[in-house]
């Protein structure tokens, strides 16, 4: 029996041009890309298509990509073929994730949200590794849309308070317009934490 989480984003993924197109990179990667080392281990978590992965594949880092939607992964799969680039992806509900400890030189997290992953990144990120979070936090939008549940958002400040024991680079909490709030001339709340772990 397919995952439900899968089920949702295999369908979204499938049938709707707008999540099957190549992205761009997300920017709080490549506006910071000035921290990064040559190349390491990356981690891209709920990679979907993989964009920001993709982008550190081509620099020649190593990159292990997860995700619950099977549809993404073999989307992904194709852009990395054309490319002839490798990444190694695999299947995975990161509701209930495992990782191994100390393994990442970067961790990846955009627009996606488990609790249990916080602390999993905190052991699985190498001493001085990165991590570029992004996603959104609760507001009064989310009571009008089809996924209004809370375990999906951040609470203001939260991303900051989990992480303040490491050095912040850059946080901030903002509004975004995103394709489904462009349509009802709305902006979302978001969170942005690039945060390096303690040597
Ligand atoms: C909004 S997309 C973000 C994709 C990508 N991180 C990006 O930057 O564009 C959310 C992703 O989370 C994945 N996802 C949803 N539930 C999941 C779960 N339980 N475990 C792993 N991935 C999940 C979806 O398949 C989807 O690819």
């Amino acid at each position: 029996m397919p995952h439900p989480d899968a089920l949702v984003w295999d369908d979204r993924y499938s049938n709707d041009l707008r999540w099957r197109e190549v992205r761009p990179p997300r920017s709080l990667l490549t506006t910071h890309q000035s921290l990064l080392p040559r190349n390491g281990l990356a981690l891209d978590a709920a990679c979907g298509t993989t964009p920001t992965g993709l982008h550190l594949a081509r620099q020649g880092w190593q990159v292990i990509a997860l995700d619950v939607s099977n549809t993404a992964l073999r989307l992904a799969q194709s852009q990395v073929q054309k490319e002839a680039l490798t990444v190694s992806f695999a299947q995975m509900d990161l509701a209930n994730p495992w990782l191994p400890t100390n393994q990442f030189d970067v961790i990846l997290n955009f627009y996606y949200l488990s609790r249990p992953l916080l602390s999993t990144y905190r052991q699985s990120m190498k001493r001085g590794g990165l991590l570029f979070f992004e996603t959104f936090v609760r507001d009064e939008f989310i009571q009008s849309t089809t996924d209004g549940n809370p375990e999906h958002y951040l609470e203001p400040h939260e991303l900051k308070n989990e992480f303040e024991d490491w050095h912040i680079i850059h946080y901030e909490e903002t509004q975004r317009i995103s394709r489904a709030t462009e349509r009802r001339n709305r902006s979302r709340r978001i969170a942005r934490l690039v945060a390096r772990k303690p040597e």
